[in-house]
């Protein structure tokens, strides 16, 4: 006879199984994601399609061989950062500071946002006494936006938290440039750029094999080096070389329904208490905004079942956020034999009294999120991977998912090796691209 305690561990499992994700659908999210690719990159189906594939206007990875002093600006994760980058033949030095965003400023106005941000601009070069200085500037501004050259672009929606009004369907760098105005900081040209090609930029720097850029952070997206023959949409030149870096905004992939069969009662929950619901459903199923919520959501339906935590649970765990992506992080690194992270966490932060078997419900219940995350991620750039027709690749990766979880890397190395038997994927760890980056693309800019 199982116990009760081992009915309630398979009780949870098999809340779980909602979260499992088989080898044929995984195959199949593979093909759909291809498929949206597509959309995204026709002339006479983007209008209707969910995955953009936006154009970023830069045609060329680094050669190694740029030089010059830049300033970076970097807005769009869990941090605000102003940089200094001097790059010197394949060498780089940065100084950055990293200013607190507060909640007001994300959801208040375009105006009151940028012109914090030429604030700590002007701060920023004061500290460094380059008040005068007139450097060209690279603009990580992640955000879903529509460039319509490298110093021009729209943003078409937020995301992650974001809502600052007066800013959609408005030029970003246009707001910024009239922000430095306003509070007389001296800038130069203004390149804008998506922090997945930062990312694949920095890392192309050193390696020349890298033709994507995939961020897992506070959101998720991809980007990558596509022909200009299947970018329909194409308005620039068609001169040497004949390839443009493409910003998927993969994040809403699903937006049409088409993860309908993956989405569980918890992603339904997670996007109904979102502030962009309806919207970013692929990655509201995998990054660092959400994946502690949906524990959360699924540790409290265990615990309203009474299949954990004597039914007992906390106002902190009843609060919407509570559970943080770090957290999840923490109880995957945890290795002690009694799960002495995961009990403090839960003592600690959400206020709960776990006993030993709870431990292992919160541990199975991380591991459950973070494989289906991990799962899906795979899927969609094993499409990424087939759409370049490589075999041999470096996809540039950066954001705090990947950098902290201590797994992901690897389910997504098994996880490629059945999606894309035939190719060879490696992963490096950007170094600043929305730094280094922000400043090639500058570079090529003026
Ligand atoms: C969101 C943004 C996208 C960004 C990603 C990762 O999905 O729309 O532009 O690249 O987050 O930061």
């Amino acid at each position: 006879m199982v116990s009760s305690m081992d009915a309630n561990l398979l009780r949870v499992s098999q809340i779980l199984e909602s979260l499992f994700v088989s080898k044929e659908t995984l195959n199949d999210v593979k093909g759909r994601m291809r498929k949206e690719m597509v959309k995204g990159l026709g002339k006479s189906t983007n209008a209707d399609a969910k995955v953009k594939m936006f154009p970023t206007y830069v045609r060329s990875l680094p050669s190694g061989q740029e030089r010059g002093s830049y300033f970076a600006l970097d807005l769009g994760g869990s941090n605000f950062r102003v940089l200094l980058v001097e790059l010197e033949d394949g060498k780089v030095n940065m100084k950055s500071k990293v200013y607190a965003i507060a909640k007001e400023l994300m959801t208040g106005t375009g105006v009151q946002l940028f012109d914090y941000i030429a604030d700590c601009l002007r701060e920023f070069k004061a500290e460094h006494c380059l008040s005068d200085q007139n450097l060209p500037l690279g603009f990580t501004f992640s955000f879903k936006c529509q460039q319509k050259g490298l110093a021009s672009a729209t943003l078409v929606s937020w995301a992650k938290g974001f809502s600052a009004q007066g800013v959609v369907g408005e030029d970003v760098s246009l707001l910024l440039k009239e922000a430095c105005d306003r509070k007389k900081v001296l800038v130069d040209s203004i390149a804008v750029l998506n922090d997945t090609t930062g990312t694949l930029m920095s890392c192309a720097y050193n390696d020349q094999n890298a033709f994507i850029g995939l961020i897992l952070g506070t959101g998720t997206n991809a980007c990558y080096m596509e022909k200009l023959q299947n970018v329909e949409l194409w308005d620039g030149d068609l001169n040497d070389p004949k390839e443009v870096i493409i910003n998927m905004e993969w994040g809403a992939f699903g937006d049409n329904g088409c993860l309908n069969d993956v989405r569980t009662e918890f992603d339904v929950h997670v996007d109904d208490v979102s502030l962009n619901k309806g919207r970013e459903l692929y990655e509201k199923m995998i990054s660092g905004m959400y994946l502690g919520e949906i524990v959360r959501l699924i540790l409290a339906k265990a615990i309203e079942n009474k299949f954990a935590f004597n039914g007992k649970g906390s106002d902190k765990l009843s609060a919407t956020w509570s559970f943080e992506t770090k957290f999840i992080s923490e109880v995957e690194s945890d290795e002690s034999e009694a799960g002495d992270t995961t009990r403090k966490i839960l003592e600690d932060n959400l206020h709960l009294k776990p006993s030993a078997r709870d431990i292992k419900i919160v541990k199975d219940v991380c591991a459950a999120v973070s494989i289906r995350a991990a799962k899906l991620v795979s899927a969609g750039l094993a499409a990424v991977i087939e759409q370049t027709e490589r075999k041999n690749l470096t996809v540039a990766i950066d954001g705090s998912l990947y950098k902290f979880h201590p797994k992901f890397h690897s389910l997504m190395l098994s996880n490629l090796e059945q999606l894309v038997p035939e190719s060879n994927v490696k992963f490096m760890l950007s170094e600043d691209g929305s730094g280094k980056g922000a400043a090639l693309v500058a570079a090529t800019c003026h």
